[in-house]
């Protein structure tokens, strides 16, 4: 059997408005380092053969060949431009990604994934033609409407599924790449917010595609990194893991 080549898409174009920071919060720092360069060196440990490929705004594509020539970070990344959304950027990078390999479709603000995930989701993902991390929810989940300050019950709410079945999606998602490719020539919908929706709805509009999508554990500490309540919290974590 051959083996494939490995990719890895992250995706940094985002401009993290929720962070209130004056820069996108994958290139603050998380302890010494940019949480982007966090993020790319777990998927280096995990497999140091990988290619990767940075999706960057234009605006900062400069910024952070210079960051990284200035820190010595020196591992190679092809870049590639963001569009207008995730959809979008991820549809540019896969220009790069030759429809035999095998890729991995990563959040740039999820630094704190373990390299042995990364490791056993690029090892599921010989059996299937997807596999995606994701956790289950231990809080009740509710639908609500926004009102004012808060939010009102949402009569929605009593049509939701039990918590049990209910997960929460995280990266990175990995996939068989002409089926990643496939997936992503749909035409866009505003609930394309990862790649397993992507490639969900493709594969239920073309019913004669046997591919096979497996969900696994994810990893609490592999949070995305939103607000600036999660940048704190991410400090700590490492700051754990790190000791
Ligand atoms: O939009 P959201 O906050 O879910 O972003 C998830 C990831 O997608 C982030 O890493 C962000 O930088 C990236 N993104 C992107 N291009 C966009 C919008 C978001 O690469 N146009």
């Amino acid at each position: 059997m051959t083996t494939r080549e490995k990719y890895v898409i992250v995706t940094a174009a985002g401009s993290g408005t929720r962070m209130g920071a004056s820069m996108p919060k994958q290139f603050l720092n998380l302890g010494e380092k940019p949480v982007l360069r966090h993020t790319l060196e777990a998927f280096f440990a995990a497999i140091p053969q990988i290619h990767a490929v940075v999706v960057l705004s234009a605006q900062m594509k400069e910024y952070w060949r210079n960051l990284c020539y200035t820190q010595k970070f020196y591992k190679p990344q092809t870049f590639v431009e963001g569009g207008l959304t995730r959809f979008h950027s991820i549809k540019n990078a896969l220009k790069q990604i030759p429809d035999d390999a095998v890729v991995a479709v990563h959040d740039g603000v999820r630094p704190l994934i373990s390299p042995k995930l990364i490791q056993r989701l690029f090892d599921l993902a010989e059996q299937y033609e997807g596999v995606v991390p994701c956790l289950s929810s231990s809080d009740t989940l509710r639908c609500l409407a926004k009102f004012e300050e808060g939010w009102l019950y949402d009569s929605q709410s009593e049509s939701l599924p039990a918590r049990e079945q209910i997960f929460g999606m995280q990266t990175p998602q990995i996939f068989d790449a002409r089926l990643l490719k496939a997936a992503y020539s749909l035409p866009y919908e505003d609930s394309f917010t990862d790649d397993a929706s992507v490639v969900q709805t493709y594969l239920s509009k073309n019913p004669e595609e046997k591919s096979r999508v497996c969900y696994v554990p994810g990893e609490k500490f592999n949070l995305k990194l939103t607000t600036p309540d999660d940048m704190l919290l991410a400090e700590a974590i490492l700051s754990l893991i790190s000791k």
